[in-house]
């Protein structure tokens, strides 16, 4: 594993220069959240004006601090920013989070220059400027201004876009996704999407990455293709990248100072990367959440299993417009399948359990769909009914699902319904089983793995080829 960006992802030591002792202003919230997520390093807040801040010891300058500092977060006024990374560097420190606005975005790239001619002068890397700051949750550090609670997990998130980024961080929590890194681009004046998603390949705790991205920096679209392709090799990336309109990539230049670029040129970097386009953030997170969670497809073969004819129907039209191959089951396993459900239900594809399916007709329906040799993957449906509680179903599928959890199938669930739905999904996604409120976007997700699981022996193709 790289080591250059361990003082971001794994600091011993933090220095918040610009802490402050008034809540509510970006340098206490920073501070605060390092604090309480539990972070186990040292922590410095740097105040001229303080003695004392959230119960530690203030220093009037990072200088003053007796201990070594791996990184430091700057929350200080731009007009600041250059003096106290001066003194930072001279301190050793490794790495600068630069949460400070008023650079290359605002036209003043002068200063932006200096800043990382002086951390270049000293060994020192920057982070930013103009970001919200970066968590890493398996060693609990949140240095940012976002929510203080991230839900720990294997997905790592890289944006550009900071407010986007914050919003999302709260949602994540929300909706029961795991993160194992969230990193504010900013204006990328020094560390770029690049390294950080190189280093995050080599990261035990990511299992996949997400990326929103607005542009790269001229130039570096030779370095990003060639990167990619590593990272690609290692673990799925999906990136949506806005700024396709050109409306669109003209506020991406205003917002961090980077370039948009041609949206044809994107398309073809990412198509030879292997990288994974989602157009919409729920797209991404959809597609994230079941890469973190489930087995990569080892075949193409899929079955559904439901209890509402309708949304099977909706299922198979969607795995036809997404390439998902649907099994045709062989008469023994339709034999199978026919002992799991009532007289009137459909052992074909879809896997019609009817509207009379118990939890014991799933329960049933899926452990055959597991040790079938002929299906390589379960998309699991059910419609709110009567007769069946979906929090009860939830706890069948979990616990089905965990006495094949060496199968090598992935499993997604979609149910659809009401609050007691909502619960059930929940409920599945803390247990690492993907639940969506749509048949389609679990479909979509599953479409997403195997386009990857081609790209993969694509790739060892040509790698055992030459
Ligand atoms: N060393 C250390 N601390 C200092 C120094 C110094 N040399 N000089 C002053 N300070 C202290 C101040 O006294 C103050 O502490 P206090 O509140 O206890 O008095 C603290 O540093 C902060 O200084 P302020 O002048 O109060 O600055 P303020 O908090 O208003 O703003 C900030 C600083 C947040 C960095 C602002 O300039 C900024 O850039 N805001 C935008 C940040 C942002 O949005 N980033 C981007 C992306 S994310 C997104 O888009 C949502």
């Amino acid at each position: 594993m790289s080591r250059s960006l361990d003082a971001l992802f794994r600091p011993r030591s933090i220095a918040v220069i610009g802490a402050s002792r008034h809540p509510g202003k970006i340098g206490y919230t920073i501070l605060k959240n390092i604090i309480d997520y539990g972070y186990r390093g040292r922590v410095y807040p740097v105040n001229p004006k303080a003695t004392e801040i959230l119960g530690l010891k203030a220093y009037p300058s990072v200088l003053d601090i007796p201990g070594p500092v791996d990184m430091a977060v700057v929350a200080v006024p731009a007009p600041i920013v250059q003096k106290v990374a001066e003194e930072a560097g001279k301190k050793g420190v490794k790495v600068l989070v630069v949460i400070t606005s008023g650079f290359a975005e605002t036209g003043n790239v002068e200063a932006e220059k200096r800043l990382v001619e002086t951390a270049r002068r000293y060994g020192m890397r920057i982070l930013g400027p103009n970001i919200f700051g970066v968590a890493y949750t398996p060693i609990r550090l949140n240095a940012t201004f976002g929510p203080g609670n991230l839900r720990e997990g294997n997905i790592a998130f890289i944006t550009q876009s900071g407010a986007l980024g914050i919003a999302l961080m709260g949602w994540t929590v929300m909706e029961e996704l795991g993160l194992s890194a969230v990193v504010s681009m900013g204006n990328m004046a020094d560390i770029d999407v690049v390294e950080v998603s190189e280093y995050l390949a080599d990261d035990p705790h990511t299992r996949v990455i997400t990326i929103y991205l607005e542009g790269l920096k001229p130039g570096t679209g030779r370095r990003f293709i060639e990167a990619m392709r590593r990272v690609t090799a290692k673990k799925p990336v999906i990136v949506i990248k806005a700024g396709r309109s050109r409306r669109g990539a003209a506020a991406a230049a205003s917002h961090t100072g980077s370039l948009a670029g041609s949206d044809n040129v994107y398309s073809a970097a990412f198509k030879q990367t292997g990288i994974l386009r989602a157009y919409t953030v729920e797209e991404m997170f959809d597609w994230a959440r079941a890469f973190a969670s489930q087995p990569l497809p080892r075949g193409e073969n899929t079955i559904i299993i439901t209890n509402g004819g309708g949304v099977g129907v909706l299922a198979t039209d969607a795995a036809e417009e997404h390439g998902v191959k649907l099994l045709t089951p062989s008469k023994e396993l339709r034999d199978k399948l026919s002992q799991t459900m009532p007289w009137f239900g459909s052992p074909r594809n879809p896997v019609d359990l009817t509207g009379q399916a118990v939890e014991e007709n799933y329960e049933k329906a899926l452990t055959v769909a597991f040790e079938s040799g002929e299906v390589d993957n379960i998309i699991l449906l059910y419609c709110r009914t009567a007769i069946l509680d979906p929090v009860s179903l939830a706890e069948t599928i979990v616990e089905v699902a965990g006495r094949y959890e060496d199968s090598g199938k992935p499993l997604l669930v979609s149910m659809i319904g009401g609050e007691d739905v909502y619960r059930a999904m929940n409920l599945l996604n803390r247990h690492s089983i993907p639940a969506y409120p749509s048949p389609e976007r679990a479909v979509a997700a599953l479409s997403a793995m195997l386009r990857y699981r081609s790209y993969r022996e694509k790739i060892a193709g040509r790698a055992a080829t030459s």
